[in-house]
């Protein structure tokens, strides 16, 4: 058998829509114990975890998916952190323990920051705590400058502003790239629809 960081991943990536709320909540309670804790930073039950989810759709959480068929199984959550000077996130992320070690974390890292830059987030915060080699690791992958501040360990990422309009014309917005769409192409798709 193939070794674990090998093994196919053959779900897909996308943003949640707001209709995706119950199978976000479910991907969370289906998380173990101890990668429930990793993740919310202690032992919390259903209840919290079910609550949480409601809660960050009604506030407009950005969260981008891991589906397999038609159950999320890995997200990455982009929170707004109000109050400060530039505009700054506070990022999470979570994948099911039988898929965890493949390479999916890494996966919705990228995407979650093209999705962030694209929002004109300057600062991503990441927490966890010190014992968190995973996510420590994968935050570095990504240049995030790790401290560590009363027995949390936060993660920092910069990132560049955005380009002005003028200096991006004719370059497709980077969905349109994965949609295949390259310098030059129409910006928009030409099939006819419900003509
Ligand atoms: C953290 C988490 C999202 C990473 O997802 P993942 O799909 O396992 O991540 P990847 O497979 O991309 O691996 C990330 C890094 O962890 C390493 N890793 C994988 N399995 C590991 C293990 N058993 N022990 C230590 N490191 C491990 C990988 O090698 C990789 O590091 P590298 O690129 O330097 O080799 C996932 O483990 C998880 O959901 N954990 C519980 C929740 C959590 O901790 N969330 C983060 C706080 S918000």
């Amino acid at each position: 058998m193939a070794p674990v960081s090998e093994r196919p991943i053959p779900g897909v990536i996308r943003q949640l829509r707001p209709s995706d709320l119950l199978r976000f909540r479910d991907h969370l309670l289906r998380l173990d114990p101890s990668s429930r804790h990793d993740r919310f930073n202690g032992g919390i039950g259903d209840a919290f975890v079910a609550a949480y989810a409601e809660r960050s759709f009604a506030r407009g959480t950005t969260v981008i998916g891991y589906l397999e068929g038609d159950e999320v199984r890995g997200a990455a959550e982009i929170h707004e952190c109000a109050g400060h000077d530039e505009p700054t996130a506070e990022i999470a992320f979570s994948v099911e323990p039988q898929l965890q070690g493949r390479g999916i974390g890494a996966l919705l890292f990228e995407r979650l920051l093209a999705h962030a830059r694209a929002m004109g987030y300057r600062h991503l915060r990441v927490t966890t705590h010190p014992g968190n080699d995973r996510m420590r690791r994968l935050a570095r992958k990504f240049q995030a400058r790790l401290s560590f501040q009363a027995g949390e360990a936060v993660g920092v990422i910069a990132l560049d502003p955005l380009p002005p309009v003028a200096e991006t014309r004719g370059e497709p917005w980077w969905p349109l790239r994965m949609l295949g769409f390259g310098r030059g192409a129409p910006v928009a798709s030409t099939r006819a629809i419900g003509r």
